[in-house]
């Protein structure tokens, strides 16, 4: 017998070349006078920044702008950009750029209209109220954040760094402008690593013990379309029909996993990410393939499926093992790191073994790993670290 589900998203998305110029449309249908916008240096330095506070400048609609959020956003940029919302008389946010962007504007909305310290949130339905009117408009196609009720924000109090995952539906923006026109110029690592993240976000959501039919339909719709658009958005930056497909492809994973869940992927990916600073997206992509390999005997039939959406015919003996082949593939493809030492290299971080440890507890108290396929014990967890060292 099925239950009662609920199934969210933003009030509205704009979608398409050109959907920035629909941004003061939005705010002014809302009856907002001054935008905050948060974003980061590198949005700033590629003119990305410019572009929006020319369209709104054209409208005659005032802003400010934060531009200190850091890659794995920390609780203190989210107290910044809060500082600088009150500073300014802001009534409204703007989040522009990747995940990290759109979260630290989430992140000073809750501080806003809830108060207190960020760190209060982390956990499930824990807001006190809604947000301030909020649009997101990413500039990566990864991690689906203008579509999802989830925030991650980097706690830095502790002994040591840890992402706080903050999930309510009141974090879903009211409006998202996804135009791909603002992805042109994201170079191929950070499209690889990006696009990886939205096949992890895609694909936990379809083994998720809390799928559903809605979730089921758009997460195997964006499987389909990672395998069939990422190489070529990661081989021409400037191939629009490829960009306007993975950007389509980020936000129906996030629809999925918002009301899915995630699973133990993202639980491992999160500490890398704090401990070693290795990008979300790399941390998901050189997990993503071991963890399949360990979830398939929970989830069989849904594996043969993600083979079909690769566009593989010949599924052979054991399709769950193909679909595990066609990931891989597809990473070495896009030039993924193949272990946490390699992607530790890339950035020139320092790890330790020792850190499997810690690393592996907070994996297993991670708001995901309940969601995910197979139940598993710490040992698992220390395992599968070791598998991917
Ligand atoms: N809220 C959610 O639902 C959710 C889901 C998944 C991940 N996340 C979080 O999102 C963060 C990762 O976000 P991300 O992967 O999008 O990366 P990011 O926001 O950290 O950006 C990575 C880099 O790409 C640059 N960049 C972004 N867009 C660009 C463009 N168009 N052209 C050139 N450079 C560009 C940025 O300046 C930055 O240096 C992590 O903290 C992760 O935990 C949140
Ligand atoms: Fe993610």
């Amino acid at each position: 017998m099925s239950t009662v589900t609920a199934f969210q998203l933003a009030d509205i998305l704009y979608t398409g070349a050109g959907a920035l110029g629909k941004t003061p449309e939005a705010l002014k249908a809302a009856g907002l006078k001054k935008p905050l916008i948060v974003t980061d240096k590198g949005i700033v330095k590629v003119g990305l920044a410019k572009q929006l506070e020319d369209v709104l400048a054209a409208a005659g609609v005032a802003y400010a702008l934060y531009d200190g959020t850091v890659p794995n956003p920390t609780d203190d940029n989210v107290g910044e950009a809060f500082a600088l919302y009150g500073k300014e008389g802001c009534d409204c946010l703007i989040g522009l750029g990747g995940g990290s962007s759109m979260d630290t504007a989430k992140g000073c909305g809750v501080l806003a209209t809830s108060g207190g310290t960020i760190d209060a949130y982390r956990g499930m339905g824990l807001l006190k109220a809604p947000l301030p009117y909020f649009i997101a408009i990413p500039t990566t196609a990864g991690t689906g954040s203008e579509s999802t009720c989830a925030a991650v924000i980097t706690n830095t109090k502790g002994d040591h760094h840890w992402k706080m995952v903050l999930l309510d539906g009141r974090l879903l923006p009211n409006a998202a402008v996804i135009d791909p026109l603002l992805m042109t110029g994201l170079p191929p690592f950070i499209t690889a690593a990006t696009g990886m993240d939205a096949m992890t976000h895609a694909i936990e959501a379809y083994i998720s013990v809390a799928a559903m039919e809605y979730t089921d339909a758009l997460a195997l719709g964006a499987i389909k379309l990672i395998f069939k658009y990422l190489r070529r958005a990661v081989a021409n930056g400037n191939d629009i029909e490829a960009r306007e497909k993975m950007a389509y492809a980020q936000t129906m994973a996030g629809i999925a996993f918002s009301n899915a869940g995630l699973g133990l992927v993202h639980s491992l990916a999160h500490p890398l990410s704090a401990f070693y600073g290795i990008s979300h997206g790399d941390a998901n992509a050189l997990i993503l393939p071991r963890v399949l390999d360990y979830n398939k005997i929970a989830c069989r039939e849904k594996m043969a499926e993600i083979a079909k959406a690769a566009g593989l015919t010949d599924l052979g003996p054991y399709p769950e093992d193909t679909a595990v082949e066609a990931i891989r593939r597809l990473s070495a493809d896009v030039r993924i790191p193949g272990s946490i030492t390699e992607a530790a290299a890339r950035i020139g971080a320092k790890i330790d073994p020792k850190d499997i440890g810690p690393m592996s507890k907070d994996a297993l108290n991670e708001v995901s790993t309940p969601t995910n396929p197979r139940v598993p014990t710490l040992a698992d967890i220390e395992a599968l670290y070791n598998l991917c060292w």
